[in-house]
């Protein structure tokens, strides 16, 4: 077998992973010029919309050098490749990627220089122990500051950046060079017991489960009996290939390749992510090496209409199948019935989750509104990486502050500000990115994790429209933030709720102590009176707008609350 080369593309969102590996596939003749077609790793829809990568893609490529390579004196290499996503609620998919290659491309954006997620990514990768190659990318930029950039990625890792344009190919051969010149190969494991771990896997309605695997030891082929050491299931693997990007047949996958298994389980809960592979009666350990995704933010979810709740419950199933950090759990609320209790790792994961839930099992859902895991008078808080351009500096440490957190230390890094700081899980998830995004006109970044729980003075905060309490808005908050947070509830429900024929009174109350309270004007019963003369077109479109968004409104005693509300009382925009 031709050698092999293993590695991770990892960097900032936005710094151009995608890109670059739309060039190694194009540069490698992975794909034919007439299919390429830009991120053509991102095959989600969603994806392509949003222009964010939120599923890792594998990818083996092969790779001819026009002269041997010094140290190796090989030409011909298989590289597999994995990409990866760059927002924060998704680092876990990078850690994932990360055990299962030998090294890593970290790019930076010479326009931007390092950010929050490059120093995140660059020490998942170093834990990982993983060779790491530096590329700064973007040279092509008239606003590029290559030098400096540069300077700051190798004081970072410890040697001298690549430098690249992901966009214009230029650079792109010799960071191949580079990539199969230092990143060691797989371990020589051929001989030994079978041993694959699963680092995604998905569910194909013709094909049953389909694992992605990397193989460490041995290898595993077709009409194999194996076993999934953690679960303890037992499997035939029905057809084993690789990813071109697309599936791709093969008689065997060796140790040290990428691939996948097709098996013969029906369910999702059989091959869990960062289970082992082995063959059947095998005593072998399993692989160990992966972070368990840990969700942070939690929100009810509940289908329109009810008799949708078992369907829910299948499209979960599924969902969960190719998102492994996602978790549910059945609940029961008095005014929506049924529904599941969902454990996110950021608010983006909700709604990509909510999103693909009604684009792909056409489901109509209310979400009700996100908050984090409390325990009794103590919340979780995290540690906050921020870098951020020093003009910033007054505004970013005004804006930590606001969001009841504290600054551990200042550093500089690359011409820019790092600040370390603490605060409340609960102050992060929700605004602050935004904020910091416009109090710093976009430029400072940053990063985030779970370091515990802290005592805090903690109250029940109840929402009541026409004097009854509508529960899905009944939230946990600190007592410091309970006038502003009361306020902006109501002012917020005030728009967003629609006028009713008789006024309608939203009050915030601790326990039967009104807070905060608004008014909704009434509204003129005949929608149509307003217009004049006999339009009949406009007349019957209104009628007919009415209609359709009756259908996503839920009753709350007299009052009627559209149902995309529950998500978007929290959010500013
Ligand atoms: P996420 O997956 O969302 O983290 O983003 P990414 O890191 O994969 O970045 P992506 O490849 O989507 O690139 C982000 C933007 O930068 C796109 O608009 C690209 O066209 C652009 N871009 C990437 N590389 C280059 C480059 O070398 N030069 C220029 N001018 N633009 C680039």
């Amino acid at each position: 077998m031709l050698p092999i080369r293993n590695f991770v593309i990892i960097s900032h969102i936005d710094h151009g992973k995608s890109t670059l590996a739309d060039r190694l596939i194009e540069i490698t003749g992975t794909v034919p010029k007439e299919k390429m077609r830009p991120q053509l790793l991102d095959q989600m829809e969603l994806e392509r919309e949003r222009g964010i990568t939120i599923k890792m893609a594998p990818v083996r490529m092969l790779w001819h050098a026009e002269i041997p390579i010094s140290k190796s004196q090989f030409q011909n290499y298989i590289l597999n490749l994995i990409d990866t996503p760059g927002h924060v609620d998704f680092s876990y998919e990078v850690s994932r990627a990360l055990a299962c290659v030998e090294g890593a491309v970290l790019l930076v954006d010479a326009t931007k220089g390092i950010q929050a997620q490059t120093l995140s990514n660059f020490r998942a990768a170093q834990k990982a122990s993983l060779k790491i190659i530096g590329a700064v990318n973007k040279i092509d930029l008239a606003s590029a500051n290559v030098p400096e950039v540069a300077l700051a990625l190798k004081n970072l890792i410890g040697s001298e950046p690549e430098k690249i344009s992901a966009k214009t190919g230029q650079g792109i051969e010799d960071l191949l060079k580079l990539i199969v010149d230092r990143i060691p190969p797989p371990q020589e494991n051929q001989n030994k017991t079978m041993r694959s771990l699963i680092f995604d896997s998905l569910y194909d309605e013709h094909r049953g489960v389909i694992a992605y695997v990397r193989v460490f030891d041995g290898e595993v082929k077709k009409g194999d009996k194996v076993t999934l050491l953690g679960s303890g299931v037992q499997t035939d693997v029905l057809e084993v290939g690789s990813f071109h990007p697309d599936r791709r047949l093969a008689l065997k996958l060796s140790n040290g390749e990428i691939g996948y298994l097709v098996t013969s389980l029906k369910s999702v809960e059989q091959a869990k992510v960062g289970d082992t592979v082995a063959p059947l009666g095998a005593t072998t350990e399993s692989i160990t090496g992966f972070t368990q995704p840990k969700p942070m933010v939690f929100a009810s979810i509940f289908p329109v209409s009810s008799s949708d709740t078992p369907l829910l419950r299948k499209s979960l199933e599924k969902l969960k199948l190719n998102d492994a950090a996602l978790q549910f759990e059945p609940t029961q609320s008095k005014a929506f019935g049924p529904g599941f209790k969902l454990g996110c790792l950021g608010l983006l994961h909700l709604e990509i989750v909510k999103e693909r839930l009604e684009r792909e099992f056409k489901l109509e859902l209310i979400v009700t509104t996100p908050s984090v895991a409390y325990r009794e008078n103590q919340e979780p808080y995290v540690k906050l990486e921020i870098v951020t351009p020093t003009d910033y500096l007054g505004a970013v440490l005004a804006l930590i502050n606001h969001h009841r957190g504290n600054v551990l230390k200042t550093d500089t890094i690359s011409g820019q500000l790092l600040i370390e700081a603490q605060a409340p899980l609960a102050e992060i998830i929700i605004d602050f990115y935004d904020e910091l995004k416009s109090v710093s006109r976009g430029y400072a970044t940053m990063d985030y994790e779970l370091i515990g729980y802290r005592d805090s003075d903690l109250v029940q905060l109840d929402i009541l429209v026409a004097g009854e309490k509508v529960e899905p808005f009944s939230q946990t908050v600190h007592r410091n933030k309970l006038e502003r947070t009361s306020r902006q509830i109501v002012e917020r429900l005030k728009n967003l709720i629609p006028r009713h024929n008789f006024e309608v009174r939203i009050q915030a109350a601790v326990g039967s102590k009104i807070i905060a309270s608004e008014r909704i004007p009434p509204l003129r019963k005949d929608v149509t009176a307003k217009l004049y003369g006999g339009d009949v077109t406009r007349k019957r479109k209104l009628l007919e707008k009415q209609a359709a968004g009756k259908k996503r409104m839920k009753q709350f005693g007299r009052v009627e609350i559209p149902t995309e509300v529950f998500l978007k009382v929290l959010k500013r925009s």
